[in-house]
């Protein structure tokens, strides 16, 4: 099935492809590219197939056309394809992995080493292709940090004339830091907020991977909610707030971390924000939720957090090869 339809995705990202210097895009959206339930993003030399099985032509074999997007992503510098395979009913796994997603080797190709460097616009991440179901970056977002790298640059700059300290930027929901990254490369001071040690740890290694010294910024392993509490209690501020929070996230009594909903509860995150933003400063609010990625509908939360309309800041388009899965994701940007 790829034998014919990537060719022709391949085609309408040539513009993307050709850029150079960044090594990490997606080059098979699904439906948009007309196999429903087949995405393919490609990480350097790396690709990854994802298959969602509830979605996908029965008739889909996944060796075959791993087979298949290899020969045709070889020219790009693609040497192996792993697979990460979704199913619906995730409860059947029983909380199991399915096996190749943490297999070294992959469906087609030769083996790669377990984490792999990629470039994005100036910064180079660390991603793991065969370590769960995730890969350590959103390529959605790619974007949204170079938007964020971009006001930061200006913003440091303009400080640097007045011997005012570099921006503070406060990275919620972090992840494994890209977006904190993007911030620091460009002259902030970062902090990163997450419930995960190892994304975190994770977040130090893209810091170093970078040049940074991550002793400057900040890595706090906290339920968001309480380090927004934290920070308001110590009075400290920030220059740009980020949030891009799951859509849900079981709480943990234990580890003091809380259930998360984004329907419930993105409104309170942006009040909660709101209150820790310097004079002019930006809160970047992005989500994966379907039900906000509605026309209209992530405002509405926005405009709630606030307590009236923000003024809103133009974002970039979303990138070419996510253009197509606008109702997948949203996000705006404000001063609040
Ligand atoms: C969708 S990812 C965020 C993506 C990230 N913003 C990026 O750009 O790469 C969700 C992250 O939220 C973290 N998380 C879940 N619940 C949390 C909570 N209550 N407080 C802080 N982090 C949480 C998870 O550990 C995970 O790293």
């Amino acid at each position: 099935m790829l034998r014919d339809a990537l060719p022709k995705a391949l085609e309408r990202r040539r513009a993307l492809l050709g850029r150079g210097t960044t090594q990490a895009f997606r080059v098979f959206s699904g439906p948009a590219d007309g196999i429903d339930g087949v995405f393919i993003d490609v990480y350097g030399p790396g690709a990854v197939l994802i298959v969602y099985d509830d979605k996908a032509p029965r008739a889909l074999e996944p060796g075959l056309e791993a087979a298949a997007a290899l020969r045709i992503l070889q020219p790009l510098g693609v040497r192996a394809v792993y697979l990460k395979p979704f199913s619906k009913d995730r409860s059947s796994l029983g909380g199991v992995l399915p096996p190749t997603a943490t297999d070294p080797l992959p469906l087609a190709g030769e083996p790669l080493p377990k984490s792999i460097l990629i470039r994005e616009h100036d910064w180079l991440l660390e991603v793991r292709l065969y370590d769960g179901l995730s890969t350590g970056l959103f390529l959605d977002q790619r974007e949204n940090r170079a938007f964020v790298a971009d006001w930061i640059a200006a913003l440091a700059a303009k400080r640097r004339a007045r011997n005012a300290p570099a921006p503070a930027v406060l990275n919620t929901f972090a992840y494994t830091c890209a977006f904190s990254v993007a911030a620091a490369k460009a002259g902030a001071i970062t902090t990163s907020v997450d419930v995960s040690a190892r994304y975190l740890e994770w977040g130090e290694r893209n810091f170093s991977h970078n040049s940074l010294d991550p002793a400057p910024h900040r890595f706090a392993r906290m339920d968001t909610f309480d380090f927004l509490g934290y920070a308001r209690k110590k009075a400290l501020t920030y220059d740009l707030i980020i949030l891009d929070p799951p859509s849900f996230a079981t709480g943990s009594k234990k580890k003091g971390i809380r259930p998360w909903s984004s329907i419930a509860d993105y409104a309170r995150l942006v009040a909660e924000s709101a209150r820790l933003l310097n004079p002019q400063g930006v809160i970047l609010a992005c989500t994966n939720t379907q039900e906000l990625c509605r026309p209209g509908r992530l405002e509405r939360e926005i405009s709630k957090g606030v307590g009236r309309p923000p003024k809103w800041i133009t974002l970039p388009p979303p990138p070419t090869d996510f253009a197509h899965e606008r109702g997948r994701f949203a996000a705006r940007a404000f001063t609040a």
